[in-house]
């Protein structure tokens, strides 16, 4: 049984006093524990203060990326330990904005992974196809590259300690969804990858979520699909009743 998780990106949104407010209207929408684990990802100037606002409810302070050294001249950058002191349990990895405009490679997104989890961080590991990809019919070979990337040299119990998101480009903040099928097809492949990079066992509990225009309207036809185990959020984590409302559809 894997448990259901939602995760909001905020992506470059909410200045630090903007996000307080933001995280105490989660919090108090979602008090009540209901099963699903509910993670929310301000940007990193933010990250300190939504920790404040966090502690002690049922949501969990997770980060946009990292850096994989532990520490160094890297202008700029943010470290696991850095992320790991100020409250964050979860980092979302190699999203594909990070991947279009500022160079992230699988090899780059595996070293983050390491980085991560060296630190108890539970990485949000993220693959998905463009539209030209997925037209060519390149959709399941490139998601296949990019895991076998992300996941290259990582024992079995480190893979089964992330989670896996898969976005596809073409849908991320265009207001088209992948159909339930769609994603739920893409999602058993990623397991068989799993199972084939990894192992079986650790394939049927590592937890693979949908991203791309999940809206509170859309949320429960996705997330009741067996491969789909919940959400990455963008848009729609940015304000608590729709993040609330996506939070409840992955109730089992
Ligand atoms: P949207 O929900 O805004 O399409 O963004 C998805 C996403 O990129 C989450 O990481």
């Amino acid at each position: 049984m894997r448990t259901p998780l939602i995760a909001g990106n905020w992506k470059m949104y909410k200045t630090s006093s903007e996000a307080i407010v933001l995280a105490k209207a989660i919090v108090k929408t979602l008090s009540t524990p209901d099963g699903t684990q509910v993670v929310i990802c301000p940007p990193f100037t933010a990250l300190a203060a939504v920790g404040q606002v966090v502690v002690g409810s049922r949501i969990s302070l997770g980060a946009q990326d990292l850096h994989w050294a532990k520490e160094g001249a890297y202008t700029g950058e943010v470290s696991a330990e850095m992320l790991r002191d100020i409250g964050c349990r979860y980092v979302i990895i190699g999203h594909s904005e990070r991947r279009q405009y500022f160079g992230e490679t699988d090899e780059g997104v595996n070293k983050k992974c390491r980085a991560a989890l060296a630190s108890d961080l539970t990485p949000i590991v993220c693959v998905g196809e463009t539209l030209a990809e997925r037209e060519a019919g390149r959709a399941y070979g490139i998601v296949e590259t990019q895991l076998k990337g992300a996941l290259s040299g990582l024992l079995p119990e480190q893979v089964q300690r992330l989670a896996l998101a898969y976005e596809p480009v073409w849908a991320i903040g265009t207001g088209r969804t992948a159909t339930p099928s769609q994603a739920d097809e893409m999602h058993a492949h990623i397991r068989k990858t799993v199972a084939m990079l990894v192992d079986a066992e650790i394939a049927r509990s590592v937890r693979i979520l949908y991203g791309g225009s999940v809206k509170s309207d859309n949320a429960k036809e996705l997330l009741e699909r067996s491969e789909i185990d919940g959400a990455l959020v963008g848009g729609a984590s940015l304000q608590a009743d729709s993040f609330a409302a996506i939070a409840a559809a992955a109730k089992r």
